[in-house]
């Protein structure tokens, strides 16, 4: 049997530094990007914009993958809102039909911040009541790639972080240190980061199950944001030197979901697989990069 060949969208994303290399183990692995081809590690390169349908369609029908993960987008801070639904809602509504077209298996990335953070912990399935522009064009997408594709399974992450690159949260808060700003940190705010090794492992293990509709792909450990951000700060050796601050986003910050705790216990159990929490990835973490893996 030949090796299946899986495409991902955004191959160049801060996720796809983690899937690729473990995705090109498994398959016949090609890797779309939009400006940053220099940034695909594996696999062979192809490059599409997203909000060009005819683009999108072109590529998906010429390769044929017989799975695609669909991890492009703009994240906040990235666009405006128009910008957003045009990559984040209808790109993803161009992949789910294409893929539909030549039948290929689809996993599409999605976020916690499709919930409004006031009715955690959210279960796999709790409908979408997003506060703000890219909450509102991801749970758009998923609609949009649910109708086209029933039965492609929708991953609702939390924040990504890997040990051997800086997440892309960490990389502004080590910014605005180092440009002698304050760092406001909020307490307030609930997480689960998911750590993007068992990320990466958990949509490939999506990609070869006929798993439909919406999953929570969640670190276990709850943490505040402030927490999770003095963990990344001292694992990368950053002394924010007195310039950090405790705060709260709530009545401040009205388009910031407060609490996005998932319920991971679903898929945990279908990919049989535990999804670890920050501080067990940290303590397992200094033996590992004794090992190199790091
Ligand atoms: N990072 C997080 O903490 C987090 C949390 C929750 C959910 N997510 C979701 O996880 C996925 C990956 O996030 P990330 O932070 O790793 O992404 P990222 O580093 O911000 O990268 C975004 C990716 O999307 C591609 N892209 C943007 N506009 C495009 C367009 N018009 N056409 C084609 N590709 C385009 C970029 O390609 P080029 O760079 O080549 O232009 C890049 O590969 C996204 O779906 C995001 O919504 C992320």
């Amino acid at each position: 049997m030949p090796t299946p060949t899986l495409l991902v969208t955004g191959g160049s994303s801060y996720l796809g530094h983690y899937l690729l290399p473990a995705a090109a183990e498994q398959f016949n692995l090609v890797a779309a990007c939009h400006t940053h081809p220099q940034n695909i590690l594996a696999g062979k390169s192809v490059s599409f914009d997203l909000t060009n349908q005819a683009d999108v369609r072109r590529v998906i029908t010429q390769l044929r993958p017989q799975a695609i993960i669909h991890a492009a987008a703009i994240n906040p801070g990235q666009g405006d809102a128009a910008r957003m639904t045009a990559v984040n809602t209808e790109g993803s509504r161009f992949v789910a039909q294409a893929a539909a077209e030549v039948g290929a298996r689809l996993v599409h990335v999605s976020t916690d911040v499709v919930h409004d953070g006031h009715h955690a912990p959210y279960s796999d399935d709790a409908p979408p009541a997003p506060l703000n522009d890219y909450g509102r064009s991801k749970a758009a997408a998923e609609a949009a790639v649910l109708a086209a594709c029933p039965q492609a399974a929708v991953v609702r992450i939390s924040l990504i972080y890997g040990l051997s690159r800086m997440d892309r949260g960490t990389a502004g808060f080590v910014q605005r240190l180092e440009s002698g700003q304050t760092l406001t940190l909020w307490r307030d705010v609930l997480r689960q980061p998911v750590w993007a090794e068992s990320l990466a492992a958990a949509l490939l293990k999506l990609v070869n199950l006929d798993f439909a509709g919406t999953l929570n792909v969640a670190g276990r450990q709850v943490l505040t944001r402030e927490e999770f951000g003095r963990k990344m700060l001292a694992w990368w050796n950053v002394d924010p030197a007195g310039r950090l601050e405790s705060g709260r986003a709530a009545g401040k910050y009205n388009s910031v979901p407060l609490d996005l705790r998932l319920r991971v216990e679903r898929a945990e159990s279908l990919l049989g697989m535990r999804l670890p929490g920050v501080d067990e990835v940290l303590e397992t973490a200094p033996a590992n990069r004794l090992h190199g893996q790091f």
